[in-house]
């Protein structure tokens, strides 16, 4: 039974016309499947459904053709014909009563049009705000195109109403929806009854919300999301004049979503971001309103929930991140299961999904997207084979989710590993700066495991190819791991680098092992970065915290490239230049030598030498697959042993980001004693139905 100091969030609140059975609300969030994939979301949102949720939002809907954010892949509300596809979603939406919403984005100043090849429409003539800098720019709408576009909005609010969606969410927060363009002065320079003032600036959002409230109104409940603040200075919509429009406005929409800034701002890494980060900018904008409040910020403590509400801060606990990650987190608490909460670590891995136009995973819930396609659900494993017994070899995240879920589905699980703690990687990781909450993967499946009486665990145990042989085990996962490279080798080297002897050369492996001095004062360290994800910033900022001067030198344009993904690349730029590292883009590294580095330019080749007194090398990873192999060489004697099928997953098969590993070691647990489908597709995916010819 769930404690009693949680009942508040179990509270029904109105909504417009409608009643969320709680204050759970999982705020728009995409997934990188969107229109492409339309049943993998739908199923996706059916879990959280299932998991208690009281409102669903779908991602960003482009709600006219007019303005597109392609290459992103969110939803699409264009014509009738996209009703089927977005009335799948509402509909499994609501299966276990949560309300369903979806989120209507304009894009205007954000929308480049790449795929329509329409002239964007913004407040303003501008240039196109994107990742990407795209050579476009926007031209102003005129009162005409203003019209046409509170029709644009209207026709997409009937629709949405038709689609079964019972909440419309008017996007203007993250630079992304047109409210936002209208309302902040920089992106609005209109001379009109549009710009100017504050009033006027709030015209196009009034006008909008009465056009909907008179066509959809007695059905469909309006909440409009805002920017906390537009964190670009007095120019921008800021934190005084969101409070000021919300005063102004109080009872404009049914409801106030109000999430921090640019994405980067409101999807912060746990790195930079800690749990509840929004609550100073979000704290007092409840008061001006009689309209209920949902609010963001990494939540997954039911204390900090119920205190937001008790204080008055929010009436809906807004989650993102922490519903991919346990999309059963509502019904945990409910049931009085705190400690079953797989909490999200804010890695930030979801979001890549959307950036590389993939589709998403989570590092936590390996499930995340894989409800239809595989047909995972995030609590439940589908029923045990017919063989009894399993080793897993090695503790880390690919071992531990292969040996949690393969416990679930009831067999007999031995995990053996090499040294004395649980965790592999992400046990040393998480002792590095700002990289804690990432021990979650651990925490949480360490916890689950505990409770098994199917697993017995061993420490100091590293096997070899006789040891497993002797056992007698039927089935065995090797997942031990890789290490980082000591060569060099990487993207600009595939072959080992000219190292001296003399220099003393560290990699990631070393630092977490703590083999450099305590105190490096006085001395210089090259941190050469060919990885470009987030070892190379983080490396970088142990050796400067360290005393050490710091010179990072990568081949990229960007300090950890990858992250840009993540949406942290440019919080990593800022602390390293905080710490005083000297950031040397576009410059690889072709020699090391006694003393010195050698770099060369990324474009033109030319070499320039860096004195130091040791070299960072992060550079690739070398799988730990030497048990694997050497079981492979006597593959004869598995029969008589016992063996039915040895597997190496995670890092030991090929190194990658904890999330693989996460993914892999599910994957593997599910599929186990499962029949062999040869040369089919292992997921179902939707193609495009093709028209008459
Ligand atoms: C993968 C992902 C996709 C997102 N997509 C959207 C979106 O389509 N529309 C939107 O308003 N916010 C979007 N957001 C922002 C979230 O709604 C939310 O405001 C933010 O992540 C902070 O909440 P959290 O800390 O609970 O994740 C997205 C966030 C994530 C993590
Ligand atoms: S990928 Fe990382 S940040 Fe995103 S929900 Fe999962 S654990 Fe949280």
């Amino acid at each position: 039974m769930r404690d009693a100091r949680y009942d508040i969030l179990f509270e029904p609140v109105a909504i417009g016309p409608h009643v969320a059975k709680n204050r759970f609300y999982q705020v728009p969030h995409c997934n990188g499947g969107g229109y492409r994939d339309p049943s993998a979301a739908a199923a996706m949102r059916g879990i959280k459904s299932e998991g208690g949720w009281g409102v669903i939002f779908t991602e960003q809907t482009e709600m006219h053709h007019t303005s597109e954010i392609t290459p992103f892949i969110e939803l699409r509300l264009w014509e009738d014909k996209d009703i089927p596809g977005l009335r799948r979603m509402s509909d499994a939406m609501k299966v276990h009563g949560a309300l369903a919403g979806i989120q209507l984005a304009y894009s205007g100043i954000n929308g480049p049009n790449f795929y329509t090849k329409e002239v964007p429409l913004a407040p303003s003539a501008l240039p196109i705000r994107t990742f990407t800098n795209d050579p476009v720019q926007a031209r102003a709408l005129d009162r005409t195109d203003i019209k046409d576009l509170r029709r644009w909005f209207v026709n997409a609010a009937k629709r949405s109403k038709i689609a079964g969606f019972d909440l419309i969410c008017l996007y203007g927060a993250h630079g992304f929806g047109i409210f936002q363009h209208f309302l902040s002065r920089a992106t609005n320079q209109r001379t009109d009854e549009y710009g100017g003032s504050l009033e006027n600036r709030s015209r196009f959002a009034r006008e909008v919300v009465a056009d909907i409230r008179d066509a959809v109104g007695d059905t469909t409940a309006i909440t409009m999301r805002v920017s906390l603040d537009e964190t670009i200075g007095e120019l921008g919509f800021s934190n005084a004049e969101v409070r000021d429009f919300v005063e102004m406005n109080a009872d404009l929409p049914d409801l106030w979503d109000l999430a921090h800034g640019a994405w980067e701002d409101c999807s912060g890494p746990s790195r930079f971001k800690e749990e509840g980060a929004q609550e100073i900018l979000v704290k007092g904008i409840r008061e001006l309103s009689s309209r209920p409040v949902v609010g963001v910020g990494r939540f997954t403590s039911p204390d900090v929930m119920a205190r937001m509400i008790r204080q008055g801060i929010l009436d809906f606990i807004g989650c993102a991140r922490p519903s991919i990650a346990d999309p059963f987190l509502p019904k945990k608490i409910e049931e009085g299961r705190i400690e079953d909460i797989r909490e999200c670590i804010g890695c930030n891995m979801c979001i890549t999904g959307d950036m590389t136009m993939s589709i998403s995973r989570c590092t936590q819930n390996p499930t995340f997207m894989e409800e239809w396609r595989k047909g995972w659900h995030p609590e439940r494993m589908n029923e045990k084979g017919d063989s009894r017994t399993v080793l897993v070899v090695g503790a880390g995240p690919a071992g531990l989710e292969a040996t949690r879920a393969l416990a679930l589905r009831g067999y007999d699980v031995t995990l053996a590993e090499a040294s004395t703690t649980l965790g592999g990687r992400v046990a040393r990781e998480r002792l590095l700066p700002g990289l804690s909450a990432w021990g979650r993967v651990v925490d949480y499946r360490q916890y689950q495991i505990s409770r098994r009486t199917n697993v017995e665990t061993y420490f100091d145990s590293r096997l070899t190819a006789e040891d497993v042989l002797a056992f007698g085990f039927e089935h065995v996962a090797i997942a031990t791991g890789s290490h980082w490279r000591r060569d060099g080798v990487a993207r600009q080297h595939v072959v080992p680098m000219p190292i001296d002897a003399a220099m003393t050369i560290w990699t990631p492996d070393d630092v977490m092992g703590k083999v450099h001095p305590e105190n490096l004062a006085g001395k210089t360290v090259v941190v050469y970065d060919d990885d470009h994800y987030y070892m190379g910033g983080v490396m970088a900022e142990v050796m400067a915290k360290a005393g050490a001067t710091v010179i990072l030198v990568t081949p990229s344009a960007y300090v950890s490239d990858w992250t840009r993904n993540t949406l942290e690349q440019g919080a990593i730029h800022v602390r390293l230049d905080d710490l005083g590292v000297d950031i040397r883009l576009n410059r690889g590294v072709t020699a090391i030598r006694a003393g010195e580095v050698e770099t060369n330019c990324s474009y033109t080749g030319r070499r320039k030498a860096i004195g130091c007194d040791a070299v960072l090398m992060v550079a690739s990873r070398l799988s730990e697959d030497a048990l694997y192999n050497d079981l492979l060489a006597r593959q004869g004697e598995w029969a008589d042993a016992g063996i039915r099928s040895v597997k190496i997953i995670g890092d030991a098969a090929a190194p990658a980001p904890i999330a693989w590993a996460t993914y892999a070691g599910h994957r593997y647990a599910r599929e186990l004693d499962t029949p062999d489908i040869g040369d089919a597709l292992p997921f179902r995916r939707e193609v495009t139905q093709l028209e008459p010819a």
